[in-house]
């Protein structure tokens, strides 16, 4: 089902392909994040119990410039892992930047398909192991009919990765949207709202809630099409904790990582004992709306879920086969923001969070490289006077630790690699 607001929103991803990329930048940095990033494939989806030698096939839907399909198939063609990624959108103008920074990168493990999400089920696309969505479920005239075409080609044994707007972290965003609305009709060309839309930005009363949301900066730093995006786009709607858990609990699908996972516990929220307790009493989701309402950062949600009759347990942390890997955080990095009291602290959103990591951290980072088992890991602390129940201690804690931000996961199995 599409509508006009729906043909607005293709026009304006054609007048400002998003997000604004410029492929000569490919040269010099890769961009990673959440949703679609290999390791958290690996983690969150698949519970590190598929193999690296099987092919993935991942499908990016609405995936606009590139950045998850460009990370993802880097990704893949880095550690030559086999697979493809399926990009797809109704954009023109992104596809032309997309392919221009896969050619940059010379990745040869990106198929292209102009057209819509909507048109997914009996297209022949598919099945896909993973199918991601970033940005664009909230954009939908039915987000629950653009779920269920997402569900229609994924895989026995899949998962999705989400992203969707989240509403207290956008604070202000929706009143400006109401002004320009009102300012700049939608029926007006795209070039005119936007003229429109940086006038009143050069002159926002102080009191506006948006000049006070230090969490968004796309209408700052993200160009014409970052502006557009936040403050002119036809539709967004912003999902809750329980909004986005109804959504995909009616389609039978269960989360098994909001992303990163301590920004949804309460408890560090809560030094208050008494109230911890009552927290305590909350199911998961209770308890994840709670951190969510209390914190107030959250501005978009990131999510893998997987079909709840499917869901695997995750491999075991603590075997000696398997094997951690750090996401985008070197041993050193971490070893070197260890505090004299053994805490890091890590600053989310402007909140920041004290983490208590046990001293044999730095010495058992040090050896996680993706490729060193937990066992060798402890043989090696051995050989240097760690005892087994000391070493099995401190690992504990620092993956448990590490996994709620999102920085210590277990790679893929590498049966039959
Ligand atoms: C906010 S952008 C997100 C782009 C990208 N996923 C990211 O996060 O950087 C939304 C994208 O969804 C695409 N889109 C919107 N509706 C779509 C539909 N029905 N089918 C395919 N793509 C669609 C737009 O063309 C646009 O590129």
């Amino acid at each position: 089902m599409t509508d006009a607001t729906d043909a607005r929103l293709a026009e304006q991803y054609e007048a400002f392909p998003y997000p604004r990329r410029d492929p000569r930048d490919e040269a010099s940095r890769l961009i990673v994040g959440s949703p679609g990033h290999l390791r958290e494939i690996d983690h969150w989806v698949f519970g590190a119990q598929r193999s690296a030698a099987r092919p993935l096939r991942a499908l990016i839907a609405g995936g606009g410039t590139g950045d998850a399909t460009i990370m993802l198939a880097q990704q893949m063609a880095r550690e030559r892992r086999p697979g493809t990624i399926t990009w797809l959108d109704r954009s023109g103008s992104a596809l032309k930047i997309a392919k221009a920074r896969a050619a940059a990168r010379g990745l040869g493990n990106i198929v292209w398909e102009q057209r819509s999400l909507l048109e997914l089920p009996g297209s022949g696309l598919g099945p896909f192991d993973y199918v991601d969505c970033c940005g664009v479920l909230h954009h939908l005239p039915d987000p629950v009919a653009g779920l269920r075409a997402l569900l229609s080609v994924l895989a026995a044994g899949g998962g999705l990765g989400l992203m969707v707007y989240a509403p207290h972290g956008r604070t202000g965003v929706y009143m400006l949207q109401d002004a320009l609305r009102l300012l700049a009709p939608a029926d007006e060309t795209p070039a005119s709202r936007l003229d429109v839309a940086r006038r009143v930005m050069r002159h926002l009363p102080e009191t506006a809630w948006l000049r006070r949301n230090g969490f968004l900066d796309d209408h700052v730093s993200g160009g014409d099409a970052g502006l557009y995006d936040l403050l002119l786009n036809p539709r967004d709607r912003a999902f809750s904790v329980h909004d986005l858990n109804a959504l995909l609990a009616g389609e039978g699908l269960e989360v098994t990582c909001w992303v990163e996972p301590i920004r949804y516990d309460p408890d560090p929220l809560l030094p208050d004992p008494k109230l911890r307790a009552r927290a305590a009493a909350l199911d998961p989701i209770d308890r994840a709306a709670l951190a969510e309402a209390l914190a107030g950062n959250v501005s978009a949600h990131i999510v893998y879920c997987v079909r709840r009759n499917e869901r695997t347990e995750c491999a075991d942390f603590m075997a000696d086969g398997a094997v951690p890997v750090t996401r985008e955080l070197s041993g050193e990095a971490i070893t070197d923001g260890i505090q004299p009291d053994g805490t890091i602290t890590l600053v989310l959103d402007g909140l920041r969070l004290p983490l208590a990591l046990p001293p044999l951290a730095a010495g058992i980072l040090g050896l996680v490289d993706g490729r060193r088992t937990v066992g060798e890991i402890a043989a090696t602390l051995a050989a240097r006077g760690t005892g087994a129940e000391a070493f099995a201690r401190a690992w504990r804690t620092t993956f448990t630790t590490l996994q709620r931000i999102n920085r210590l996961l277990l790679a893929a199995p590498c049966t039959g690699c």
